[in-house]
């Protein structure tokens, strides 16, 4: 039974990182240059590539902790470069994210103490963090709508008049890597994480199912955890969607497969504005044909992540209905395959069942109700409503049950801890 996929870790977090960006073109590619600048840096260095390599999963998700459009650009914007009131929260929100999931957790280290000045008494900062703090400032400095070339001397000028907030050792690699040009051309290239996948040669590892669980879990609470209204969302689909898939007696690969379908069905979700998101009413015309979008962009996110051609369908249909009449690619008969259709039921009973800030989750009768009437139109699965009615309380529980969990780790996620490795920023 094939239950793993031959990919390597830096490739899903560049995935990662593309989908968070996808908010707006003004971010301009800013992980993929940071990571890098950062390699070169590193390996100018001559770090071990076990260490080139931390760092540059490090940069490629180095502010992924920054959850709102808004506070994304701030933190890229050149007036910022060397502003002390850097925010301060996103190095830590992205350090509890990632810290828990194995692969990431040395990068997680490095990415909670990416904007910390260079301080030689502070053992516990490591020298890759020093490193994607001197690559992520070079990179807001780096001006797009100008060539490259000229811009040189004004970075390097930018950087040696505030060099005592960074690493001498990371100054003295920058130091010789800025005089060869192509090491700012190729910063300002697109295709730089192909360049960074053929130089640094992430091992194309086996990752076994339950890792991609682990990750799709956690990409889920970067998903929902911009929204106070669908904090747990995600976490819901996805246990009913499992659910559903065992009673209907899928194989093992397929439930594990379905499960983390739902973790990132609204992937796309990232790609949508935090006033549409955050918005505590109903959506106007505008607002709601760009909140419709974010189906295609979890097509477009999952699709191309190798071995994910199936999840990607699964995910990204949960809109599309039997009539043909969703959106946004109308996929009907064959091509709407029950596990599509699984989830697009998954995701109506979990929207209706759940309680939302501003209204409580409805009632059996009513969420049977409705389900009912969506298979009398056309619109969803008889078959599988049919077994979300005989197993309601089971299936409800279930959901329940997920949200709870997902909830404590939202609360927790909030809490505020007291080291935020800010003691490090201001001085
Ligand atoms: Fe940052
Ligand atoms: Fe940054
Ligand atoms: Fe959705």
């Amino acid at each position: 039974m094939f239950t793993e996929i031959d990919y390597s870790i830096f490739d899903f977090a560049v995935s990662l990182t593309e989908a968070v960006d996808l908010v707006s073109s003004d971010l301009n590619d800013h992980h993929k240059k940071v990571c890098y600048i950062s390699y070169m840096i590193a390996k100018e260095m001559a770090l071990t590539d076990n260490e080139i390599r931390d760092i540059a999963l490090g940069a490629i998700l180095h502010d992924i902790g920054a959850f709102t459009c808004e506070e994304k650009l701030k933190i890229i914007s050149p007036s910022m470069a060397f502003h002390d009131d850097i925010n301060n929260q996103h190095q830590y929100m992205g350090y509890k994210l990632l810290r828990d999931f194995q692969p990431f957790s040395k990068a997680a280290t490095l990415i909670k103490y990416h904007h910390a000045r260079f301080d030689k008494s502070a053992n516990e900062i490591p020298i890759g963090s020093y490193i994607i703090h001197l690559a992520d400032r070079i990179s807001i400095l780096l001006d797009k709508r100008r060539e490259v070339l000229g811009q040189i001397p004004e970075i390097m000028n930018a950087i040696e008049k505030r060099k005592a907030i960074f690493h001498p050792d990371t100054l003295d690699a920058l130091r010789q890597i800025m005089k060869v040009e192509y090491f700012w051309i190729e910063a300002c290239s697109l295709p730089v994480t192909v360049i960074l996948s053929e130089r640094i040669r992430f091992p194309r590892q086996i990752v076994d199912v339950e890792t991609i669980r682990s990750l799709a879990k956690l990409i889920s609470q970067v998903i929902d955890f911009r929204s106070r209204f669908t904090a747990t969302h995600s976490s819901g689909v996805a246990a009913v969607a499992l659910e559903l898939a065992k009673i209907l007696e899928f194989s093992e690969r397929e439930c594990k497969f379905i499960e983390i379908a739902g973790y990132l069905h609204d992937i796309g979700k990232l790609a949508i504005s935090d006033d549409i998101l955050e918005k505590n009413g109903t959506l106007n015309v505008e607002e709601f044909n760009e909140m419709r979008k974010h189906t295609y962009y979890t097509y477009a996110v999952l699709s191309k992540i190798k071995g994910f051609e199936q999840v990607a369908t699964w995910a990204a249909y949960h809109h599309e209905r039997l009539d043909g009449n969703g959106y946004p690619f109308h996929v009907k008969g064959a091509n709407f395959t029950k596990l599509s259709r699984l989830v697009a039921v998954a995701d109506i009973v979990t929207a209706i069942t759940e309680d939302r800030p501003y209204r409580r989750g409805m009632s059996a009768e009513k969420a049977t109700e409705i389900l009912s009437n969506m298979v009398t139109s056309g619109g969803i699965d008889e078959g599988i409503v049919a077994v979300v009615k005989e197993n309601f309380q089971h299936i409800n529980g279930v959901r329940i049950k997920a949200q709870q969990d997902a909830q404590q780790k939202y609360n927790a996620f909030y809490d505020s801890e007291q080291d935020c490795g800010e003691r490090y920023l201001s001085r």
